[in-house]
């Protein structure tokens, strides 16, 4: 596999690392900085004789050292400082990613994209766009990390395994993100029956807010470790055809009622990408809160030009 990772800042850099590690395939990382990605490339190649893996990590700043990538994840685009929304970063982030992207598209018309960049699923919209790619082969990554953060909140709750808690979280990747405590069990067991309603309730709050709480404490900007493992996760996916189900911002054509937008739902992904949406049963006020969710970003697809 060739796997690119453009933008070689935190989440970029981290996530290059991560896959290097898994040995998913070669690696290159590109960055408007000039020698920093290549800077980064060299220090994780020292690394390997100690981490023991083989694979090419490289850093460029020409496009043409992407080509016929077969996974291209964008990450470039500007994190959020403490008071900022996601949403903050709509008109700066999609210029970023519609360039990026518009290039991409040149040298690895083939690739499956990954969007990372904020506001997420918008820019995963934006990224379809401008790529004109079947929309399989573009989608973006909130849900593991937001999943992965509810999952993290209910083993210290209730000081069990991580390994043993699985977690559903739907929706966007912002204020309106969607837990689903009905879907998120401990070995099999739903979180329902082993926690009081206000306890399941503050878990899910800490979960809508997990990126806020982060940016509060990093003060110059945002989650960057968890992050990169979710969309390594998802790489791994792809690279490995696992065909896993993974909760991915994904393009909806109907499904729970949804039509044009990019939002989170279960998705099986393989090495087609998106292969499956799995339209899991919703009572009516989770389809309620996904249709609310999905709602809020057609104001900013719209002041894109859609
Ligand atoms: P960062 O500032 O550490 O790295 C961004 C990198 O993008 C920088 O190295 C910058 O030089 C590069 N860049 C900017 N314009 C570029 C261009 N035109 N071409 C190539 N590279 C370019 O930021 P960080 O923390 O890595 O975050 C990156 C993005 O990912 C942000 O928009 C952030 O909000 C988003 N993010 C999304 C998450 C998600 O779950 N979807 C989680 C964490 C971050
Ligand atoms: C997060 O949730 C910043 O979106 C990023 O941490």
């Amino acid at each position: 596999m060739k796997i690119s990772v453009i933008g070689a800042g935190n989440v970029g850099a981290t996530t290059a690392f991560l896959i290097a590690q898994k040995e998913l395939g070669d690696v290159t990382m590109l960055d408007i900085v000039e020698d920093m990605p290549q800077g980064k490339a060299l220090d994780m190649s020292e690394a390997s004789p100690v981490e023991l893996y083989d694979g090419a990590v490289t850093g460029t700043n020409d496009y043409e050292d992407l080509a016929d990538s077969d996974v291209v994840v964008v990450t470039s685009g500007l994190p959020r400082k403490p008071g900022m929304t996601r949403e903050d970063l709509l008109q700066q982030n999609a210029e970023i990613v519609g360039s990026v992207v518009q290039n991409v598209a040149q040298v690895a018309p083939n690739c499956i994209l990954i969007v990372v960049s904020n506001p997420l699923d918008i820019m995963t919209y934006h990224a379809w766009k401008i790529s004109g790619f079947p929309t399989e082969r573009v989608v973006g990554q909130a849900g593991v990390l937001d999943s992965s953060r509810f999952r993290y909140f209910i083993a210290d709750e209730l000081d069990v395994s991580v390994e043993d808690i699985s977690a559903t979280v739907l929706g966007g990747h912002g204020d309106t993100m969607v837990p689903l405590p009905r879907y998120t069990t401990v070995a099999g067991i739903s979180i329902t029956e082993l926690m009081d309603a206000p306890v399941i309730e503050r878990l899910v709050e800490r979960t809508r807010n997990g990126g806020a709480e982060i940016v509060n404490l990093l003060k110059t900007g945002s989650a960057f470790y968890a992050p990169a493992a979710s969309v390594a996760q998802m790489v791994e996916t792809i690279a490995k055809d696992k065909k896993r189900i993974l909760p991915c911002s994904a393009y909806l054509t109907g499904q729970f009622g949804i039509h044009d937008v990019y939002i989170g739902v279960p998705v099986k992904l393989g090495a087609a990408g998106v292969e499956d949406i799995l339209e899991i049963p919703l009572t009516d006020e989770e389809k309620q809160a996904l249709t609310r969710s999905a709602n809020t970003y057609r104001d900013g697809i719209a002041l894109l030009g859609y």
